[in-house]
């Protein structure tokens, strides 16, 4: 069994992608799985902790025990991490938030009127729910722990050590990739004030479980 380093601990967690419509059959999304979201959810339950997972569109089974919100768009998943943040003592955002979002929704399905034509986009900025829950009063005085993720291409560590200030969290995990959207493992770069910290090549459940125990020892 687990050691329970995580009871009295109220954790929030975002996971997955986010859809942004375009109209109401369309839309923009990614290839995030939600799977180390959900990973990181069942192992501060089995940590001990109460759980509140906010999930983007994803194929996966709420793991046991966990309270799962469902959202599809960024704004939404800002909406209902709002509503529960106050109760958290710890944030952890693994959630592949949209960029940006087509800026109208057309609440009609866009028809092709047969002359050539193509829809132009365009885009607007989607809030950064990170970096606003991060700047709340709670995490500033230390009563929110938050954690980020990062997927970066390359340069992994200058990259994690530049957006753990620019998200101004203590702690922000790195991906080590390439490609792990969808796959059933990983390797992890955490970074926090101090320095960086591989947690090697293993399945995102074990990665979960090693990282929510180095987040309750951060905790003490
Ligand atoms: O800036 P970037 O998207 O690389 O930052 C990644 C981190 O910020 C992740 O923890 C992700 O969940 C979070 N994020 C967020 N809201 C956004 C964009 C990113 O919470 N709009």
């Amino acid at each position: 069994f687990a050691p329970k380093t995580m009871v009295g601990q109220q954790v929030l967690v975002t996971a997955g992608p986010t859809y942004e419509a375009i109209d109401p059959v369309r839309g923009i999304t990614n290839l995030s799985s939600g799977k180390m979201g959900f990973a990181i959810a069942r192992a501060a339950r089995m940590a001990g902790a109460q759980v509140t997972l906010v999930a983007g569109p994803v194929h996966l089974p709420t793991p046991r025990g966990v309270q799962r919100i469902d959202v599809r768009s960024a704004r939404e998943m800002l909406e209902a991490v709002q509503a529960q943040v106050d109760k958290a003592s710890v944030f952890v955002a693994t959630a592949a938030v949209a960029d940006w979002r087509p800026d109208v929704q057309a609440d009609q399905k866009i028809k092709k009127d047969g002359s050539g034509q193509t829809p132009a986009l365009k885009f607007v900025e989607n809030p950064d729910i990170l970096a606003t829950v991060a700047q709340s009063t709670r995490a500033q005085s230390g009563a929110l722990f938050c954690v980020g993720f990062a997927a970066e291409s390359h340069d992994l560590l200058a990259h994690a050590t530049a957006k753990r200030i620019r998200k101004g969290v203590p702690l922000l995990v790195g991906n080590i990739g390439p490609a792990t959207f969808g796959q059933d493992d990983n390797a992890l770069l955490l970074v926090d004030d101090a320095g960086a910290r591989e947690l090697p090549h293993a399945s995102k459940q074990a990665l979960a479980e090693q990282l929510i125990a180095d987040i309750a020892r951060r905790l003490k």
